[in-house]
């Protein structure tokens, strides 16, 4: 493994926030900025060349996923991904239905949509996960009514890393005939995804969470369900997202979606290999708890709370001071942050939930980097625990 994850002496641990692009995906987009900008649309070669790029990412997404070229549509990122699916099964069955079944632990991208379904008139039941992170199959099934439309749970969590057990999930929404979704943004590229195994309806994924670039993501929508549209226009994408294509993008996400199937195996025990070091050196410390799933995790995801921080911003400041990029997995700013709501909704109280800490690697990371990492992290935290106490005196 190269070592290049240390750019001007920084480390960078929070790879489930956005990811370094591939070499290889820079390479393949190179062309289509400059001698290959034409627009997709156009019938002259510069579009059509375009064009053909275009179908050929389609080919490369949809074999890495085990769909169909025809399952495959593009758009601006995870987020638009995981709106357009939830949008577009409210308002073709809203007839049929209007309750939603997912999770108290997706991301926001989800929850949020679903919060703008209820002021729509649309119900929404939030499964709570038990303290591993699973949702249970029989939870789920229990929630599923006659007006249940739609179940949205995510492959893999992005605070905690813990892996979900769709196959199971989705079999109990098809068993009522009921469509499923799953928001797969932190793991396309990082575990095997096969949509027809898994047989899910929809499925959500991003370009940079696995060395693509930023802004372009793609979702899955089995056939013959062609997604209503979100954003409607000049018809691009088969009518399903009109709007220009991002040719670059999506020729860059292809290219680093193939490269991180190409090596998982490999990729995955080397990331394993950091990520329980790490997690081994962390939980020496007193006062510090794994979060999610110890085994049905993300391969390079570390996540923890720690006793008698004030809270992980904290925290995570001091190690940006000595060139460590690490992260809570949270709503996070340089000065503030909010309490965790997933980890809330897996019933650790609010000081906790203010102490999540995430690391998260990439195969650029190195076992070299490990001791400063975990020397700093130690020490910080015991620094912020001598300050809580010396408050707690005056
Ligand atoms: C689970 C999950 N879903 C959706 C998103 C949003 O993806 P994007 O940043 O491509 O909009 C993220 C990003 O952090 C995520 O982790």
């Amino acid at each position: 493994m190269k070592d290049i994850s240390t750019i001007n002496s920084r480390i960078y641990i929070d790879n489930s926030a956005t990811t370094r692009v591939s070499d290889g995906a820079v390479k393949a987009m190179l062309p289509y900025f400059t001698e290959e900008f034409g627009n997709p649309s156009a019938i002259y070669s510069y579009g059509q060349d375009a064009k053909i790029a275009i179908d050929k990412a389609r080919h490369t997404i949809a074999k890495a996923i085990g769909a169909m070229p025809t399952e495959i549509f593009f758009t601006s990122g995870g987020t638009e991904s995981d709106n357009w699916a939830i949008h577009s099964v409210a308002e073709q069955k809203s007839k049929a239905g209007k309750h939603i079944i997912s999770t108290a632990i997706e991301h926001n991208a989800v929850l949020k949509t679903l919060k703008k379904l209820e002021w729509l008139g649309f119900n929404v039941t939030l499964l709570t996960p038990d303290s591993k992170g699973q949702i249970s199959p029989k939870d789920l099934e229990a929630a599923i009514r006659p007006d249940t439309i739609l179940v949205s749970i995510m492959f893999a969590n992005n605070v905690m890393g813990t892996i979900l057990d769709i196959q199971t999930l989705a079999q109990i929404a098809h068993k009522h005939g009921v469509l499923f979704h799953t928001d797969a943004v932190q793991a396309a590229g990082h575990i095997p995804i096969n949509v027809r195994k898994l047989d899910v309806d929809l499925l959500s994924l991003s370009g940079h969470k696995f060395h693509g670039p930023k802004g372009v993501g793609a979702i899955f929508a089995k056939i013959p369900r062609l997604p209503l549209p979100l954003i409607t226009g000049g018809g691009q994408e088969r009518g399903g997202r009109s709007g220009t294509e991002n040719v670059p993008g999506i020729v860059g996400m292809a290219h680093a979606l193939q490269e991180c199937i190409e090596s998982q195996k490999e990729n995955s025990v080397y990331l394993r290999s950091l990520r329980d070091r790490l997690i081994e050196e962390f939980l020496k410390l007193e006062g510090a708890y794994l979060t999610g799933d110890p085994i049905a995790r993300l391969p390079g995801h570390a996540s923890f709370v720690f006793e008698g921080i004030k809270h992980s911003a904290l925290l995570i400041n001091k190690l940006n001071e000595v060139g460590i990029c690490a992260s809570s997995g949270s709503a996070c700013s340089a000065t503030s942050q909010e309490a965790s709501h997933v980890l809330m909704a897996m019933g650790y109280s609010q000081e906790m939930a203010l102490n999540s800490f995430r690391v998260s690697f990439s195969r650029y990371n190195t076992m070299q980097e490990l001791p400063f990492i975990i020397e700093k992290t130690k020490l910080y935290i015991q620094e912020l625990r001598n300050l809580k106490k010396l408050q707690v005196l005056y």
